[in-house]
């Protein structure tokens, strides 16, 4: 574990997260929500990536990375529609397939939560996850979150919403 460490996106990342995403595509999509096909070049990382730290800079949006020892890109983790007012936001992850079951979604969120805390002072983070998502929601309970019983108005996709309480 202690050759992984979890840091601030980059605007220098574009190759590196590119053939992290290129890798993993079948992965991820086989347990989250396909990404557009036009992200899956130069220009749409770079563009995606900018995105990013503009919402970071407004506050909106703290996007991580998680890297290797040789400093290869393995997993991504961010917090997400910051809502400082309101004091909560959403919090989201996805590692390297090659990597997974050693505990760098654990890692990953637990820094998050840290985050969460101690720059952006919030009280609620929230997650959504389909429910045979086993490996995540093993990740959140393990992190404390709670399974939200969903009310009759409730439309979350066939998402399971998940809070934590800090
Ligand atoms: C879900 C995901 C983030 C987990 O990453 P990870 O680094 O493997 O997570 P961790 O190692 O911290 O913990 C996962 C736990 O779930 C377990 N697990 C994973 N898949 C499982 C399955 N199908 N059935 C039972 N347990 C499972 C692992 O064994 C591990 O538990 P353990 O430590 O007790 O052995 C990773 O699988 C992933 O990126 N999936 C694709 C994207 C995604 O689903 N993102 C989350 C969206 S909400």
């Amino acid at each position: 574990m202690s050759s992984f460490r979890v840091r601030e996106l980059k605007s220098t990342d574009t190759e590196a997260l590119l053939a992290f995403e290129i890798h993993n595509r079948e992965w991820f999509e086989s347990h989250i929500d396909a990404r557009d096909p036009s992200f899956y070049s130069l220009q749409g990382v770079a563009e995606h990536i900018e995105s990013y730290l503009a919402d970071f800079a407004t506050g909106a949006w703290h996007p991580f990375v998680i890297e290797d020892a040789s400093e290869r890109i393995v997993g991504r983790a961010n917090l997400k529609n910051i809502n400082s007012p309101e004091r909560f936001a959403e919090v989201g992850y996805r590692i390297d397939q090659g990597v997974c079951g050693q505990g760098l979604a654990t890692l990953a969120l637990r820094h998050l939560i840290q985050e969460a805390q101690i720059r952006w002072e919030l009280t609620l983070l929230v997650a959504y996850v389909y429910k045979e998502n086993v490996g995540s929601r093993k990740v959140l309970d393990r992190c404390g979150f709670l399974l939200e019983q969903p009310s009759c108005n409730d439309e979350t996709g066939g998402e399971s919403r998940f809070v934590l309480t800090i």
